[in-house]
C-alpha cells in the first residue's frame, strides 16, 4: 500500500518474506511532502492516445510522476480514472493541473499540500488569530481524509504475496473503491467474502484463538466472547465492519470507517480523537495466511477491535488522538511512536504476569509468543522515553513497554500531552461529535458550566446511594 510514495517508505511492511508469520504494521505513515508532492485523480475517455496526451502535460511542465494507477470510472461512462502521485520539485504542478483541465473529463487534486497552497487550508486559524496545523473539528471532516490518502489501497509492492495474482489485485481495487467513496454516516457496505478468503481467515482465527486465553490481557479475553456472540466472530465467517461498528458504538462510542489507502500519522491519529478507527476491509493473500506486509481485516478485527470495546482503553486511544490535534510535526511523530508501542505493540502487567494488548501482537501468532518469552527487553511505559524509542519495522520488536494498567497509561499520556506546545486545549463534545477548542475565556466558562452540571449530578447520585 505504500508503493508510489516517493520520499519515505511506509512503516507498514515486514519485508522479510521468509518470516512465516503475520507481522502487520500500524496503519500510520510519515510522508515527507516538503517538495510539494501531490496526488491527483483524473478521468479520460477510453480511446487510444488519451493517456499519452495527458502524460505529455506532466512532461512538458517537468513534473515527475512517482506512481500511476488506473481503473474504469464509476461515474463516467466509457472513461478510465487515473490516480497519480507526482512531485513539484521543479515547480510546474500548477501549470500541469491547469493544462490537465483542458484534456480530462474530470480532475480532482487530492493531496493536502497542493490544495493548501491553493486555498490556505494547511493551517487552521483559531478565533484569536493563532494558526496551527489543520485538524478536523467535526466528525464529518474525516471525509476529507479519504481524499488525502498517500497511495491507493490496491497498489502492491513487487514482493507482495499477491503482486502477480490478477484476481487478488482486482479484488483489492474493489475494496479500495468502497472506502474511497465512503462518507460519514453511511452504512459501511457489506462484503461477501469468497471461500478462499474465508479459508485464510479461518486459518488465522484458529491459531490465534488458541493463544488468547494465556497470552492476551484480561480485558481482551472478556470482550472476545461478546464479539463471537454479537458480531459473527467465527472460524467460518469474516465479520462485517458495519456489524462491529454498531457493537463498538454501543460499548464505547468507537466506530469504524473503511480506508482506501495509507493515511499520514496526523490524519490517522486525528480519527482517534473522534473515536473513529480507520480500518481496512480486504484480506491478505491466501498463499501466506500467516504473513501480511500491511494491515488487513484479520489484523484490524482480531488485533484492534476487541479493546476498542473496553471503556478505559477507548479513552486511552482517544487521548492520543486528542493530543495530536494541531500539534507540531515533531510531537505528532512522538505520539505516533507512543501509538506504536501501546496500541500496536503494548504489553501490560496483570496479576504479576505480562500480557499482550497491542494489536500487532494479538494478530501475529509468532510475535504473540515471542513477546512474552525471555528474549525481548521489557521496559516500563514512560511516554517521555517511549516516544523517542527507535524500532525496527521488518522484524519482531527487541524492546516492548509494559503499562501497569490502561488507566495509568492514559494518565501518563495526558501528562505528556500537557507539555505539547499548543496555544489551546481541546475537548471532545460527544453530543455534537465535534472537537471544541478551548482558547478563550467564554469557552472555558462554558466548560465550567458543563462540569458544574456533572458535579451536581454526581452529588445527587452519591446522596441516593448513601
Ligand atoms: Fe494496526
Amino acid at each position: 500500500m505504500d508503493a508510489g510514495v516517493p520520499a519515505k517508505k511506509a512503516k507498514l511492511g515486514n519485508k522479510s518474506t521468509e518470516k512465516p508469520e503475520s507481522h502487520q504494521r500500524m496503519y500510520v505513515h510519515d510522508f515527507d511532502d516538503k517538495e510539494g508532492s501531490a496526488t491527483l485523480v483524473f478521468s479520460l475517455p477510453e480511446k487510444v492516445g488519451a493517456l499519452a496526451d495527458a502524460l505529455k502535460v506532466f512532461e512538458k511542465n517537468k513534473v515527475n510522476l512517482h506512481h500511476i494507477e488506473s481503473r474504469p470510472s464509476r461515474e463516467l461512462k466509457d472513461c478510465y480514472e487515473f490516480f497519480v502521485s507526482c512531485d513539484n520539485v521543479r515547480g510546474g504542478l500548477q501549470e500541469t493541473v491547469d493544462d490537465l483541465k483542458g484534456c480530462t473529463n474530470h480532475l480532482q487534486v487530492l493531496s493536502r499540500k497542493h490544495q493548501d497552497q491553493k486555498d490556505g487550508g494547511v493551517l487552521l486559524t483559531l478565533p484569536n488569530g493563532v494558526e496551527v496545523p489543520w485538524f478536523p473539528r467535526m466528525i464529518r471532516d474525516l471525509d476529507r481524509f479519504a481524499n488525502q490518502i498517500l497511495s491507493y489501497g490496491s497498489e502492491l509492492e513487487a514482493d507482495h504475496p499477491g503482486f502477480k495474482d490478477p484476481v487478488y489485485r482486482t479484488r483489492r481495487k474493489e475494496f479500495a473503491d468502497i472506502a474511497f467513496h465512503y462518507k460519514h454516516g453511511e452504512p459501511i457496505p457489506k462484503v461477501k467474502y469468497t471461500d478462499a478468503e474465508i479459508k485464510t481467515w479461518s486459518t488465522i482465527f484458529k491459531e490465534l484463538t488458541k493463544l488468547y486465553p494465556t497470552h492476551a490481557c484480561r480485558e481482551f479475553n472478556h470482550i472476545f466472547p461478546l464479539l463471537v456472540d454479537n458480531c459473527g466472530f467465527r472460524e467460518d465467517n469474516v465479520p462485517q465492519l458495519q456489524d462491529i461498528s454498531n457493537f463498538l458504538k454501543d460499548c464505547t462510542g468507537f466506530q469504524l470507517r473503511p480506508v482506501a489507502g495509507l493515511l499520514s500519522s496526523r490524519d490517522f491519529l486525528a480519527g482517534l480523537a473522534f473515536r473513529v478507527f480507520h480500518s481496512t476491509q480486504y484480506i491478505r493473500h491466501g498463499s501466506k495466511p500467516m504473513y501480511t506486509p500491511e494491515p488487513d481485516v484479520c489484523h484490524e478485527l482480531l488485533g484492534h477491535v476487541p479493546l476498542f470495546a473496553d471503556p478505559t482503553f477507548a479513552q486511552f486511544s482517544q487521548e492520543i488522538g486528542l493530543a495530536s490535534l494541531g500539534a507540531p510535526d515533531e510531537y505528532v511523530q512522538k505520539l505516533a511512536t507512543l501509538y506504536w508501542f501501546t496500541v500496536e505493540f503494548g504489553l501490560c502487567r496483570q496479576e504479576g504476569q505480562l500480557k499482550a494488548y497491542g494489536a500487532g501482537l494479538l494478530s501475529s501468532f509468532g510475535e504473540l509468543q515471542y513477546c512474552l518469552s525471555d528474549k525481548p527487553e521489557v521496559r516500563p511505559f514512560d511516554p517521555a522515553k517511549t516516544s523517542v524509542q527507535t524500532y525496527p519495522i521488518t522484524s519482531f520488536q527487541p524492546v516492548y513497554f509494559a503499562a501497569e494498567s490502561f488507566d495509568s497509561a492514559k494518565d501518563k499520556v495526558r501528562e505528556f500531552a500537557a507539555i505539547i506546545p499548543r496555544p489551546f486545549s481541546v475537548r471532545y463534545n460527544a453530543y455534537t461529535q465535534s472537537v471544541e477548542v478551548l482558547n478563550s475565556k467564554e469557552q472555558i466558562i462554558d466548560l465550567a458550566r458543563a462540569i458544574r452540571g456533572d458535579l451536581s449530578l454526581l452529588e445527587d447520585a452519591l446522596k441516593k446511594v448513601e
